[in-house]
């Protein structure tokens, strides 16, 4: 089997890279062992990507980064293996279906269209900063019921869980700082089960697992949870997919003249930049394609390689608006397919419609390079924008 040395942390690169050393890495190896740290595997192909994450049993998510291989943290429900996770799962759908999600949109909108008129006067502003990081983190907050107010201080433990980069002492930091997220929910859980509002925390306080109550490490381990899964994601999406319109006015335009087109587009964005890259951790010894695993090694599976992958999308390194037959598996496949998916689909729509609304005609501007980064997910750093 092909050994490279594969640094998933990396360093900042121009915005766009990853994907393209992702491609190359596909057309020569389908699977490889990186050589980094205790050394992991990675996938590169759509099938063995699907593969792999439709085998809960051999792939378990006992361990989800492929650098800390026996975590100290259980993150509910990405961490569990069946049949927990099922329960779990069956807890928490209602609050996150298609109807949940509806009566949440106006209060999205809402917000959304605040936060464009503001920054529309401005003329420009970094995308990232001004705009992608704070509107999810915004609805977050809302379908926690937390005060808004606390804007400043979940951007910042968000910083320091997701974006810890290559530096050293990143785990000691991501480990403090989830200490301090759980700390802060364990006051709130506590709070609601005194005052129960109308919110997903006060809901879960009611609920019970085998006739017992959920107990509040639990609960703790799910918002932790949420906070991981439902705030970076959003945001660095919608960096790619604005970083994209503001560097293909052809696309742009179309978007800007079409608010019907923004459906198909974002799911074509999402496939050509998928941002999440999921790891297993092996249960058992296993020849998985000529791939002698072992129990206990990592498994890297950057669902990029499947999206762009050519032997399933014709073009797959380009947009193409109105691409026919796009089963992309951004949102990943299988058991821990994205609880939020409803959510996050009403997000970056409103998002696009919103801001095309207000702000038809913006681009990069001159001289400005926009950087990226990789670590749990991909994602930009900045997206500086300008319109007039
Ligand atoms: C564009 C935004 C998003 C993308 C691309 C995305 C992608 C993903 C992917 C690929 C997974 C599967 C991970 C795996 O297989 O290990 C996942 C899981 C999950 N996502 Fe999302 N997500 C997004 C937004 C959200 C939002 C807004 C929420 C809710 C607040 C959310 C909640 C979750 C949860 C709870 C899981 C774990 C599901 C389980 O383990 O059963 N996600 N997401």
């Amino acid at each position: 089997m092909d050994e490279l040395r594969y640094d998933p942390l990396g360093g900042a690169r121009p915005a766009g890279a990853t994907f393209a050393m992702f491609d190359e890495l596909r057309a020569r190896h389908p699977m490889f062992r990186s050589t980094f740290g205790e050394g992991f595997w990675v996938l590169s192909r759509y099938d063995l990507i699907l593969e792999a994450l439709q085998d809960p049993v051999t792939f378990s998510n006992a361990a989800v980064s492929v650098l800390d291989p026996n975590p100290r943290y259980r993150w509910i429900p990405e961490m569990l293996d069946q049949p927990e996770h099922t329960v779990w799962r069956r807890l928490l759908r209602p609050l996150f279906s298609p109807a949940a999600v509806n009566a949440m949109s106006g209060k999205i909108r809402e917000r959304c269209t605040a936060m464009v008129d503001d920054l529309a006067a401005r003329g420009s502003c970094d995308f990232v900063t001004d705009f992608a990081r704070r509107f999810p983190t915004t609805v977050f907050l809302e379908l926690l019921g937390l005060p808004v107010e606390e804007l400043g201080t979940f951007l910042a433990w968000e910083d320091a869980i997701l974006h810890g980069g290559s530096s050293p002492d990143r785990l000691p930091k991501r480990l403090a700082a989830m200490r301090e997220v759980t700390g802060y929910f364990a006051g709130v859980v506590a709070e609601r089960r005194e005052n129960p509002r109308d919110d997903l925390i006060s809901t879960a306080v009611t609920w019970e697992i085998d006739g017992r109550p959920v107990p509040d490490e639990d609960l703790l381990d799910l918002c932790l949870l949420l906070f991981m899964a439902g705030l970076d994601t959003v945001t660095a999406q919608l960096s790619y997919a604005f970083w994209h319109l503001a560097t293909h006015p052809g696309d742009r335009s179309r978007i800007a003249a079409e608010p019907g087109a923004i459906l198909d587009a974002m799911e074509e964005l999402m496939r050509a930049y998928s941002i999440v890259m999921p790891a297993r951790k092996v249960t058992r010894d296993v020849d998985f394609h000529g791939c002698p695993m072992k129990a206990g090694d990592m498994l890297l599976i950057p669902l990029n390689q499947a999206n762009r992958d050519p032997a399933v999308f014709p073009d797959a390194d380009q947009v193409v608006l109105g691409r026919q037959r796009n089963r992309h598996m951004a949102f990943g496949v299988g058991i821990h397919r994205c609880l939020g998916g409803h959510l996050a689909r009403a997000e970056m729509r409103i998002a696009m419609e919103e801001w095309h609304r207000v702000i038809p005609d913006y681009r990069v501007p001159d001289g400005a390079q926009p950087m990226e980064h990789a670590d749990l997910l991909l994602g930009l750093d900045t997206l500086p924008l300008t319109w007039s």
